[in-house]
């Protein structure tokens, strides 16, 4: 199957809510979509197959100098087809091109696939937040520290 990936538009929120509400307990809104749609420093990518069929997609922004993955999923029917790989070391490259100095995002404690994911691609677990999701379920912090000498820098 050929893939690629391009940046996300409103006539492609019909797709990404369907494989939002089968991909979380707790999907994320058309309206949470369409506003990081607008924010000026977002990356809001999809993959699609050769049809226009989209596979999967990722929503991060830059907070200050660090890039923060919001939402990324896959299709279920996709799944364990290195579609999440390939959105991850694009958003890694977007990252290094920016120079952040780390990739950071939150994840369900529960959640094995997507923390096997983000370790296989040198995330570490650096904190847990109790109770962070509405159901209450904790969130595990996950860090890819990208530029060691710069975050020497910064902090001496
Ligand atoms: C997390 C997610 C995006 C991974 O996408 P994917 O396309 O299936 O992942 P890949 O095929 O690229 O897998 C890459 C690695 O992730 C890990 N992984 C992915 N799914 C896994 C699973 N079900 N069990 C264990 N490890 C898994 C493995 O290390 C895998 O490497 P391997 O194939 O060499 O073993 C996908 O499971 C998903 O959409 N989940 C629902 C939404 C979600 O949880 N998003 C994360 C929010 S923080």
């Amino acid at each position: 199957m050929s893939t690629s990936l391009r940046n996300l538009n409103s006539a492609d929120l019909d797709q990404v809510c369907r494989i939002e509400a089968s991909a979380t307990s707790t999907p994320w809104s058309r309206e949470s979509f369409e506003d990081e749609l607008t924010q000026t420093e977002a990356f809001c990518k999809g993959l699609f197959d050769e049809s226009g069929r989209l596979l999967g997609f990722y929503f991060a922004r830059f907070l200050y100098d660090e890039l923060h993955l919001l939402d990324i999923a896959v299709a279920v029917q996709d799944l364990r087809k290195g579609f999440g790989s390939t959105m991850l070391l694009d958003l890694l490259e977007v990252a290094k091109t920016r120079k952040a100095i780390s990739l950071i995002l939150e994840v369900r404690a529960s959640n094995r696939p997507a923390q096997a994911l983000y370790t296989k691609y040198g995330f570490r677990s650096v904190q847990r937040r109790r109770s962070y999701y509405p159901d209450g379920e904790d969130a595990i912090v996950m860090l890819r520290f990208l530029a060691m000498d710069l975050v020497e820098t910064t902090f001496s």
